[in-house]
């Protein structure tokens, strides 16, 4: 349900010059009428992906997506479409009317809960300066002022009710309180602080909101976890977010994020000057958030603890990533440490140095094998070039595979090319039977009838013809995509009495818009016939189509009943149409 009306909607997209918003994140050439650059949403070497000034639409030839500037916004910053409206009216100064934004209460309890949230997080960094005990702790992790002010870290004071007064002196709500996860109600139904004698962390999401806390105990052997974190509320979830993605998404020259387990290990490489980190909160990387890196970079470098419980996170990360678009790379360290202290205790040039040499993650996986099987027996070799078959099988690339089929051919004696043709096999026997699938639902409209609907579709997205020049209505179009567009466009005409291929775009769910780029931006105008032409290859084929449904209810309902006669007629009728419509010569 869209809460802003289509006029709102219109002004903030035509007001965001889509190649002004995208020069943001992509760097842009022009080439021609557009601007190339780098496709955002995968991984590519050479620029596929192309932005229309004209047509103020985007697409990427390598992987399809496409959209106008709204949807791009919604896909970099993986936001929904109200958020996506709301930064681009932001960013143009364009002020969206109050009264309607207020109808919707979970937004409104989103926004409460953004700004409860950032007065806790001051209240906490006013804390931290006055309390000596906490301040010493700061200082002895290494933790300096300017590190201090980048994450805002604070300190939850040693009392059961202090946030809790903070916020009742505001007028606050006890079910308010509770919801966020600042206070929690006991048995007694009293309320107290879920925070308390804790070092602060505030997490925030892409955008820079704060969404929740981690706190961190002073001391190893105080009762209670050692870090407490936020439950998750309504603008909160753990699966989906990462800590320092803010902050990480603003360094991706480097093209690549470490992904670290930590709290402490985003804020020590961070102040070491290592700012493309980002950590999971406490939870199992999820394959969200390997969607929301692959926003920002092409290539991840997990860098967990060095202890097992890092190396089955690795194992498990890899898992994860594996079925995204993100190259991945691991860099392991000594059982005792974590980046935090490796940092510390080496210094940045020698984690620079493993960050260069950090292995592919099929490298890893192999070596991760081979310390745990035997080498020396046939059995042990069998079993290794097996698990090594499985592991080599994750790579798409097949310079990749073959690369690796050559190493583990070395280890274990057995031919390359055996090795590489088990790693084939087993792909083919998948693949197959979907693209032959592909392929039918393909082949079942016919060329000539496709191209006609495109040719009427662009020339009036042109507006070389309008929607009153025609004579077949949304029927005569192929069902799906085709009929979708064209219902979109006469929507839009009927309701506007103009044209706006952006915002005709953006009326269609997500695949059709992709389609629809797509077709803008290939569509080559000499290929068009005229209006004349392509309404009789509709007529043509919609007859067809027509004729063949007649039929197959010919054949299930009994020759007695009272429609057949009607229904023949009809068939007749359209058979004799069908002759006509062949009849006139092409041109
Ligand atoms: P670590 O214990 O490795 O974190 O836990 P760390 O940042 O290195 O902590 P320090 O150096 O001892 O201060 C990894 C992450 O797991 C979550 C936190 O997000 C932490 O940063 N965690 C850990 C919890 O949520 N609760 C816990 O009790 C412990
Ligand atoms: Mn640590």
């Amino acid at each position: 349900m869209a809460r802003y009306s289509e006029e709102v909607i219109q002004n903030v997209i035509e007001s965001n010059d889509i190649v002004d918003v995208i020069s943001g994140y992509v760097s842009l050439k022009k080439a021609g009428n557009s601007y190339k650059g780098k496709c955002p949403f995968h991984n590519e070497k050479t620029p596929s992906f192309s932005v229309s000034p004209d047509k103020q639409l985007y697409h990427c030839f390598g992987c399809g997506v496409g959209g106008n500037v709204i949807t791009f916004m919604m896909e970099i910053e993986n936001i929904s479409f109200l958020e996506a409206l709301e930064l681009l009216a932001d960013r143009v100064g364009i002020t969206l009317p109050k009264n309607q934004s207020e109808n919707n209460e979970k937004y409104q309890k989103k926004e409460q809960f953004y700004e409860i949230n950032r007065n806790l997080a001051n209240y906490y960094f006013l804390n931290l300066k006055h309390n000596h005990e906490a301040m010493a702790y700061i200082n002895h992790r290494g933790i300096n002022q300017d590190t201090i002010m980048t994450f805002g870290i604070g300190y939850a004071l040693n009392a059961w009710r202090s946030a809790y007064s903070f916020f009742k002196k505001k007028g606050i709500s006890n079910e308010t309180l509770v919801e966020n996860g600042i206070v929690i109600k006991n048995d007694q139904q009293k309320y107290y602080d879920r925070f308390r004698n804790r070092i602060m962390i505030p997490i925030l999401n892409s955008r820079g909101k704060i969404i929740g806390f981690g706190g961190r105990i002073l001391k190893d052997d105080e009762h209670g976890p050692k870090y407490l974190n936020s439950p998750d509320s309504i603008i909160f979830s753990k699966g989906t977010e990462l800590f320092n993605l803010n902050n990480a998404k603003k360094n991706i020259n480097s093209d690549s994020f470490i992904i670290v387990e930590g709290y402490m290990d985003v804020i020590a490489l961070y102040q070491f000057g290592i700012k493309n980190v980002v950590a999971a909160l406490g939870t199992a990387f999820t394959m969200y958030h390997a969607k929301l890196l692959s926003r920002y970079v092409k290539e991840i470098i997990l860098c967990f603890d060095g202890d097992s419980a890092g190396e089955k996170a690795t194992q498990r990360a890899i898992q994860v990533l594996s079925s995204s678009s993100l190259s991945i790379k691991v860099i392991r360290l000594d059982t005792t440490e974590d980046p935090d202290s490796f940092i510390r205790k080496y210094g940045i040039e020698k984690y620079k140095t493993k960050i260069k040499n950090a292995m592919t993650a099929i490298e890893y996986q192999l070596m991760f094998e081979k310390r745990n099987i035997s080498l020396k027996t046939n059995d042990g070799k069998l079993k290794y070039i097996d698990h090594a078959i499985q592991i080599i099988r994750q790579s798409s690339s097949s310079a990749e595979r073959e690369l690796y089929s050559k190493l583990v051919a070395k280890e274990s004696g057995v031919s390359a090319k055996v090795i590489y043709q088990m790693i084939m096999n087993h792909q083919q026997q998948n693949i197959i039977p979907e693209l032959k699938s592909v392929i039918a639902q393909e082949n079942n409209v016919p060329k000539a009838y496709l191209q006609a609907q495109e040719s009427i579709i662009m020339d009036l997205l042109g507006q070389k013809i309008l929607i009153s020049d025609l004579s077949c209505n949304e029927d005569y179009y192929s069902e799906g995509f085709l009929r979708n567009v064209f219902i979109s466009i006469k929507d839009f005409w009927n309701n506007s009495q103009k044209i706006s291929l952006p915002l005709i775009a953006g009326q269609l769910d997500k695949s059709d818009q992709e389609k629809l780029t797509a077709l803008v931006m290939n569509y080559s105008e000499n290929k068009n016939i005229d209006l004349k032409e392509n309404e009789r290859i509709l007529r043509l084929f919609y007859n067809i189509s027509e004729i063949r449904r007649i039929k197959i209810k010919l054949k299930t309902i009994e020759s007695t009943s009272p429609e057949v006669s009607g229904l023949l007629n009809q068939l007749m009728a359209l058979k004799k149409q069908v002759d006509d419509v062949q009849e006139v010569p092409n041109g």
